[in-house]
């Protein structure tokens, strides 16, 4: 008998990731993807504890679930409800009081373990708290990917050992890990196989990639990348999300001998203030990110720039947002995000005494964003005239429309006869640009 899982999302992409990884372990149980919680069988929120109010966000949400679970326990059925990813690793003790309707609760390490916690949940009345770090590696558990669109995901390495101060991952993701190379090899061959023919491998700290080769030693990313590139019909490679540190030569040369690995890199630098950098424990400077975008661009002249930042972390004066605005105009950013800095319990900085004033967050945050989408939007507009192969992935936003990416990942738009769809979609076709704006592109089919 088929049964309705309906899961909720927060958070990145690795969360999106093991979101579709839990409804790949479930389904041999019968539990099939639906929209609808109403009526659910087994509703999971899977979340994320990176900023704000998402402890809050999460038990308003939950406080919907209980009048639903009694409409179906009066119908003799049963609705099951689970919290799983950061929330619910950090805040596991938490939930279990507030929310005591809710079955189960488990973090983003143990989802493979989902059918034993089922049954445990269907025998016994209790909940179930699963927020171990468990031995057995989760990936070697885990079936294969069950779908895939032709841009797809692989995550191939997890949690982080850095300690930026500010970040809740290294606690609620654990240890870093990375996967066998054959076990990604594997992964990505049944990828391209179902269709997939973009791959973005993922992870907290992607580049800190370490794992066993088709050899036995330890290969980084970049060597990684060489390998994938040898799977035929997989036409592009993207990663994400990386740390400046481990930016190693290999990766660049990467970026300079692979064709299918596309010029577009998200790096997260924070700040532009060497002093802020050391209290964050980045453990590089401001100088460190430029030289290593300098060799970045000298190997791949047009790779677009991504970023992360944060306004406000403690102690952040006003010299260093100044560093870190000129930090931007010395880069040049494609896009990039930009977040007010959020006292995260348990992390080093939220203990620090000089937290800074919520308004002065505001005007820097103001300011920095006008920046970089300013930047944006001339980046994108600089493509204006420009022919640039789009892989083509989905439908548009309205009829007759369709979607792709250009290399610099944008969404691009084309108007196209119906009859012409199938043949394009999923393939990569040259596209002249016609018009730009912050978020996307729009152009039509190139003819020579
Ligand atoms: N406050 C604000 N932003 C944060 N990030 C991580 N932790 C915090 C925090 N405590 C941001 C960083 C990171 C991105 C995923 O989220 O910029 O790169
Ligand atoms: Fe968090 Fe990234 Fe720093 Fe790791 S490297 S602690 S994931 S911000």
């Amino acid at each position: 008998m088929t049964k309705k899982l309906h899961i909720k999302t927060w958070g990145c992409q690795m969360n999106v990731y093991d979101s579709d990884r839990m409804a790949d372990v479930v389904a041999p149980l019968g539990y099939m993807p639906s929209e609808d919680a109403e009526s659910a069988d087994l509703v999971i929120f899977n979340t994320c504890h990176i900023r704000e109010k998402a402890t809050e966000k999460l038990f308003s949400e939950l406080g919907r679930l209980p009048a639903l679970q009694k409409e179906k326990k009066a119908k003799g059925e049963r609705m099951i409800i689970a919290v799983a990813g950061c929330v619910a690793q950090a805040e596991g003790a938490e939930i279990q009081r507030r929310a005591p309707y809710v079955d189960m609760v488990f973090g983003p390490q143990t989802y493979h373990q989902l059918p034993e916690m089922i049954a445990r949940v269907t025998r016994e009345a209790g909940m179930v708290l699963n927020t171990e770090f468990p031995v057995e590696p989760k990936f070697d558990a885990l079936p294969q990917q069950s779908k895939t669109g032709i841009g797809a995901f692989l995550s191939i390495q997890e949690g982080c050992d850095k300690f930026c101060t500010f970040c809740v991952v290294p606690y609620t993701r654990g240890a870093e890990y990375s996967r066998s190379v054959k076990s990604i090899v594997s992964e990505a061959e049944n990828l391209v196989a179902n269709g997939a023919r973009e791959i973005t491998l993922l992870g907290q700290n992607v580049n800190a990639f370490h794992g066993e080769g088709e050899d036995g030693t330890v290969w980084g990313l970049g060597q990684l990348f060489y390998r994938l590139a040898e799977i035929p019909h997989l036409k592009r490679l993207r990663y994400m999300t990386s740390h400046p540190r481990d930016m190693d030569d290999a990766l660049i040369a990467a970026h300079r001998d692979i064709p299918q690995l596309m010029p577009f890199l998200h790096l997260p630098v924070q700040s532009g203030s060497d002093s802020i950098l050391e209290a964050m424990n980045r453990k590089h400077t401001g100088d460190d990110y430029r030289r290593i975008i300098d060799k970045l661009r000298a190997v791949r002249p047009d790779i677009a720039l991504s970023s992360d930042f944060i306004v406000g972390f403690p102690g952040e004066s006003d010299a260093d947002h100044k560093a870190t605005m000129q930090l931007v105009r010395d880069i040049g950013f494609a896009q990039a995000y930009s977040f007010k800095y959020s006292r995260r319990p348990g992390t080093p900085a939220a203990a620090m005494v000089n937290q800074v004033p919520e308004e002065v967050m505001d005007a820097r945050l103001q300011e920095l964003q006008a920046l970089l989408r300013e930047q944006q939007i001339s980046f994108n507009q600089s493509l204006i005239g420009k022919v640039l192969p789009v892989l083509f992935d989905d439908d548009g936003r309205h009829n007759g429309q369709l979607h792709g990416r250009s290399p610099y990942a944008q969404s691009t738009y084309i108007d196209i006869p119906a009859v012409a769809r199938e043949r394009i979609n999923g393939q990569e076709v040259m596209v002249k640009i016609i018009s730009a704006n912050q978020s996307s592109l729009n152009g039509a089919v190139a003819v020579d």
